[in-house]
């Protein structure tokens, strides 16, 4: 534990702008600095740094925080971690709390086993570029499977010599106690002698997040081997199999900036893609995915494609993967690759492109994945039929957000031809079952079957332009920075592209429109603010605002419900629909809204006149007169446009 004060003394010195400008090349804009987001993949920048608030916000993915959260996130460091990472930056010293003497010894021990681990990685890259042994046999297996030397150099491959106890021997000579080089599994003991673990074999380091050398694979050379193909570390204090994913130092950058991973099976199908010029993806090592291992993906990305071999292994161990990422809450997608081939195989029978391009064209979702292999299996026999239908209904009701579920649940509809209702009723009965079994898994009213009756509240007043300044602003948040128009300008040939917030923006400012609602008409002037500098702001910023009242409208306009009740309201005009067709939504929302101001103008202007006629002020008569004339033409030609087109 850091103690108060110094987490007082870091806070302190670390300068936010500062700390991000060595991540992140800034601009000054204003009092502000100005940069590209480093947790999205954008073009024109909308991360901004305030040095006096000492916050970032990135208005295109709504990250928003101090330095340490900064340092957390972009590092992917915990929070004493990112403070330890400031006071190094600024040379503060750390005073921790004193660890008990079990904690001390269990670190002390953690730290031995982790110099050694260091310490072998770099003899055997040593041993393989540097040694005759090394080039003539590893290096020369290595090429000849075609992996390039600065791939080899990125993954830390190395090579144990051959003679039984050469690596012991040189890291006793060098000093490295015996119960450490037992207890990584580097070396073993047989009665007074000690061998290594791995003598003529490829060694593939395993690195932590951080880059830490916490075990090996190594792969023998010759095909006819009697021994396993790889022999890998054993469980230690440094190393747990289950929660370790190899390639993950290396891919943690690029899955953060694509936000998906892939996941293979094997070290040589990791260091393939990457050559290749897929950088996102890790691998289980042959070990079925576990739990720990896809939450340990999850903090960089939700979705993840499975990328195994197409044989009959490789099937059984995706569908085994899919359900523990649905159940993270995780979009999972499966590419299966011919028969026969692995990723490293096949990326290198085939150029990057079409590589690229096979895994673009044979994602499937898990529902048509495992439709498409089991109906081969099933064979039309309508028992086994019912059995797979069931086996989907299971991963659906595995999935803890309703509108993904709800979205599956009409694919699945689709595919089988079977009707919402009952799948709604099949999954909801899972649910229901489960959430029996494991209260904390799926809390909440979802797990109901049917939503509860709504109880309708007692109407108070509300203007008429209540429910079209909502749905304004609803959409604003929810699709402002979605494409909304698309064309080429004609006086330079460039292509202009309006947004949603863009087109809304100007309608209602061209028209000077103000909004009566009061959080309405804020989150409003910050669309309008942004819109003008050219920057989106996401709707995360606003669900995280720190005016309360803008935060809970706009979660509440955000909400599931909304959306929900929509589906329940009309099945065929389905969730995903809406941002099909925000051509025809958007204006009628903003038609809808205009005929609403005007009709209220037109109240207004009718109480002015009864006073005006009382008073006998003509002038003011006929200027009232001529206003409500232009307003009811105006009025008419909206009606005109809006047609009987039905408003949501
Ligand atoms: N594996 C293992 N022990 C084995 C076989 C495999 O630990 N005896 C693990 C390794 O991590 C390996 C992965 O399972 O990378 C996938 O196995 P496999 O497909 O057989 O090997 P490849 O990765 O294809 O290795 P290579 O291309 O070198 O044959
Ligand atoms: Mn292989």
């Amino acid at each position: 534990m850091i103690d108060r004060q110094t987490i007082e003394r870091i806070l302190d010195a670390a300068q936010i702008v500062d700390v991000i400008q060595e991540f992140v090349p800034l601009k000054k804009r204003g009092v502000n600095y100005l940069g590209l987001c480093p947790f999205h993949n954008e073009k024109t920048p909308s991360f901004t740094v305030s040095p006096s608030k000492e916050i970032f916000k990135c208005f295109g993915c709504g990250k928003v925080g101090n330095s340490v959260n900064f340092i957390m996130e972009h590092e992917h460091l915990s929070y004493p971690e990112a403070l330890k990472f400031l006071a190094g930056k600024y040379h503060i010293e750390v005073i921790e709390k004193e660890l008990t003497p079990e904690e001390l010894e269990k670190q002390n021990e953690r730290e031995s086993l982790l110099i050694v681990t260091s310490y072998a990685a770099r003899q055997f890259t040593e041993n393989l570029f540097q040694t005759d042994e090394g080039i003539s046999v590893g290096l020369t297996y290595l090429k000849e499977r075609g992996f390039r030397q600065t791939t080899l150099k990125k993954f830390e491959v190395g090579y144990c010599f051959e003679k039984r106890d050469a690596f012991s021997k040189t890291a006793l000579d060098d000093g490295y106690k015996q119960d450490f080089l037992l207890k990584t599994g580097l070396s073993i003991q047989h009665e007074d002698h000690i061998f290594d673990r791995f003598s003529g074999r490829v060694m593939f380091p395993v690195h932590s997040l951080s880059g830490q050398v916490l075990g090996f694979g190594g792969r023998v050379l010759k095909s006819d081997a009697k021994t396993a193909k790889y022999v890998n570390s054993p469980e230690s204090e440094i190393y747990h199999k289950s929660r370790i994913l190899y390639g993950i130092y290396q891919a943690r950058k690029a899955i953060t900036q694509e936000d998906r991973c892939y996941l293979v099976e094997g070290y040589t199908d990791v260091m393939s893609l990457h050559e290749a010029n897929i950088e996102n993806v890790v691998a289980s090592s042959g070990t079925s995915l576990t739990q720990e291992q896809v939450r340990l993906i999850k903090r960089f990305t939700p979705n993840i494609t499975i990328l195994y071999d197409g044989d009959p292994a490789g099937i059984k161990a995706s569908i085994r993967g899919i359900d523990l990422v649905l159940e993270e809450g995780m979009n999972v997608r499966i590419v299966l690759l011919p028969d026969g081939e692995d990723p490293d195989s096949y990326s290198k029978k085939v150029s990057n492109e079409e590589f690229t391009k096979y895994l673009k064209e044979k994602e499937t979702d898990f529902i048509r994945f495992k439709t498409q292999l089991l109906l081969e299996e099933a064979n039309n026999d309508p028992v086994r039929k019912a059995n797979l239908i069931r086996d989907i209904i299971k991963s659906i009701a595995v999935i803890p957000e309703t509108i993904t579920r709800t979205i599956y649940i009409k694919e699945c509809s689709t595919v089988w031809e079977i009707t919402e209702a009952v799948l709604y009723h099949e999954v909801n009965k899972l649910r229901q079952q489960r959430s029996f079994q494991d209260r904390n898994k799926y809390p909440g009213p979802e797990d109901l079957p049917l939503p509860p009756p709504v109880i309708p509240k007692p109407v108070k007043y509300e203007p008429v332009t209540h429910y079209s300044e909502r749905e304004v602003i609803r959409l604003l948040l929810k699709f402002g920075s979605a494409e909304f128009d698309r064309k080429i300008r004609s006086e330079d040939g460039q292509e202009e592209v309006t947004t949603v917030s863009d087109y809304i923006v100007r309608e209602i400012i061209s028209d000077d429109l103000s909004f009566d609602d009061n959080v309405c008409a804020r989150i409003f002037e910050d669309f309008r603010f942004f819109t003008e500098q050219g920057i989106f702001p996401g709707d995360k910023q606003f669900v995280k605002h720190e005016d309360p009242e803008i935060s809970s409208l706009s979660a509440d306009l955000l909400a599931d419900s909304h959306e929900l009740s929509r589906i329940w309201r009309d099945k065929q005009t389905f969730v995903e629909t809406e941002d099909m067709k925000l051509k025809d939504i958007v204006p009628d929302a903003v038609l809808k809204f205009k005929s609403d101001k005007i009709q209220v103008r037109l109240k207004e202007i009718m109480i002015q006149l009864e006073a005006a006629v009382k008073a006998g002020d003509t002038e003011k008569i006929l200027a009232l007169q001529k206003r409500d004339q232009n307003l009811k033409v105006a009025l008419r030609l909206i009606s005109k446009k809006l047609g009987n087109r039905i408003l949501l």
